[in-house]
């Protein structure tokens, strides 16, 4: 069977303009932050980027410089504004994502060096609660790899605190299938971070970039493998390329949450003809991968996503081409001679041919049942609870009908 390939280009450009089945999207940016042209007078009280109340969600390297896909930060603060400091290696236009505790995600681009402005009066949930009274604030950063935090204001007479992380981590390992790449809000729209943020009580780190390949090889302009860059802090970009050149600094494992769950979704880069990644190779690698995995975080569940591939017209319907089936199973039986820690998801059948956009990634839809089945499945599996009963999870895709009679 043919199947056409799949391209997982890393795009280094920041567009302002988010698209809606090819058309500009009404309303973009619900929620675009208040650049403070004259900078921050003394009504405001600032906090440096190392201060001990922010929690860094993701990977960020010791300059607060955010790497890989949808990374954050979360604490709580007093009083009834908030405004945050970007560094000169923002990325203009960067898209980030940001609310006040369980209410709706706003997004707003901002630009380096600059502070603006992300909550006052105006703000959606600003009054439900006491100004005195902590609210939690967290921001995303919709894309991979763009953001870089300088500061953290409030009112001069409020203060800031530290938010307890959640119970559980989970790690996912991936290519720009799991970074959101094509669809609405990129990383806020993958499945991965659907997957996280639907279980409502797990922090997720989303070590996922477009174009990336496992094998350490150029594949997409992007020159090394997560067989390699898994281990380190930054991604695959130009822009780590030329913070860090050829020696990215190592990911300290050991100083952060251990995982609890692994899901590695990555090979349909290797796959494709633009990189021709050997079968034998992607086998010896992906062994590696998950026996470093074990070795790091030997508690952890590791789930092997099966590759979804595309979709081909198929005599009168369509057929779905999953990728490296054989090589993925084998490394799972590979494993189960060691003890219960390696697992198989199976994704063939979730998504139809239309859960794939243009561009050769799912669809918003495409996501949300990636997501869905998923998460259903860790809960079966391993008695996860679905805890996020409310909270927005999801951005963008209010899609709804009014009209009883046609
Ligand atoms: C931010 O988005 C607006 C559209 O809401 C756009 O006009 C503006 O150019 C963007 N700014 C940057 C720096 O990308
Ligand atoms: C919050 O309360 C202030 C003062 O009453 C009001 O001006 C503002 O519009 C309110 N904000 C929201 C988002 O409702
Ligand atoms: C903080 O100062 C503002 C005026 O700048 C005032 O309105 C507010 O009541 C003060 N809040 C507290 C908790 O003292
Ligand atoms: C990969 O292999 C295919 C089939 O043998 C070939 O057509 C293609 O040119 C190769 N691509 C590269 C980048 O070598």
């Amino acid at each position: 069977m043919r199947i056409l390939p799949i391209l997982s280009l890393a795009l280094s450009c920041v567009s302002a303009t988010i698209l809606e089945n090819g058309q500009p999207r009404l309303d973009p940016y619900p929620g675009q932050a208040r650049l403070l042209k004259s900078g921050l007078d003394d009504a405001w009280k600032t906090f440096e980027p190392d201060a001990e109340e922010i929690s860094y969600k993701g990977r960020w390297d010791e300059q607060h410089i955010s790497w890989w896909s949808a990374p954050g930060v979360k604490f709580a603060f007093t009083g009834q504004k908030l405004a945050l400091s970007f560094g000169e290696h923002t990325v203009n236009g960067v898209l980030v994502a940001y609310r006040l505790g369980g209410q709706d995600w706003q997004f707003a681009n901002v630009t380096a060096n600059d502070a603006y402005q992300f909550v006052g009066p105006w703000t959606t949930g600003v009054n439900l609660t006491e100004a005195t009274a902590p609210k939690t604030f967290e921001l995303r950063v919709t894309n991979w790899a763009y953001g870089y935090l300088a500061g953290v204001s409030v009112a001069h007479n409020a203060s800031i605190h530290k938010i307890d992380p959640f119970p559980k981590m989970v790690e996912v390992i991936g290519d720009s299938l799991s970074s959101g790449d094509f669809a609405t809000y990129e990383g806020l729209s993958s499945w991965a971070y659907l997957f996280a943020a639907g279980l409502g009580n797990v922090e997720y780190h989303l070590t996922a970039y477009p174009g990336v390949c496992l094998h350490d090889q150029n594949c997409w302009g992007n020159p090394r493998g997560q067989s390699y860059q898994w281990y380190r802090t930054s991604d695959t970009s130009p822009r780590a390329a030329e913070i860090y050149g050829e020696d990215p600094p190592k990911w300290d494992f050991e100083a952060q949450q251990p995982a609890d769950l692994v899901v590695i979704n990555l090979g349909t880069n290797d796959n494709n003809i633009a990189n021709n990644v050997s079968a034998a190779d992607y086998y010896n690698d992906y062994i590696e991968l998950v026996g470093n995995i074990h070795e790091i975080w030997p508690e952890a569940q590791i789930v092997l996503m099966s590759l979804w591939g595309g979709f081909s017209a198929s005599g009168i319907t369509y057929a779905q081409g999953p990728l490296f089936v054989e090589e993925i199973r084998d490394v799972y039986e590979y494993f189960q001679a060691q003890g219960d820690f390696v697992h198989y998801f199976d994704t063939t059948g979730i998504l139809q041919h239309n859960d794939i956009a243009p561009q050769w990634h799912p669809t918003d839809v495409g996501h949300v049942k990636a997501a869905a089945h998923f998460m259903q499945w860790v809960k079966i599996k391993f008695g996860w609870e679905m805890e996020a009963t409310g909270p927005m999870v999801h951005s963008g895709t209010l899609y709804w009908n009014d009209q009883d009679i046609y």
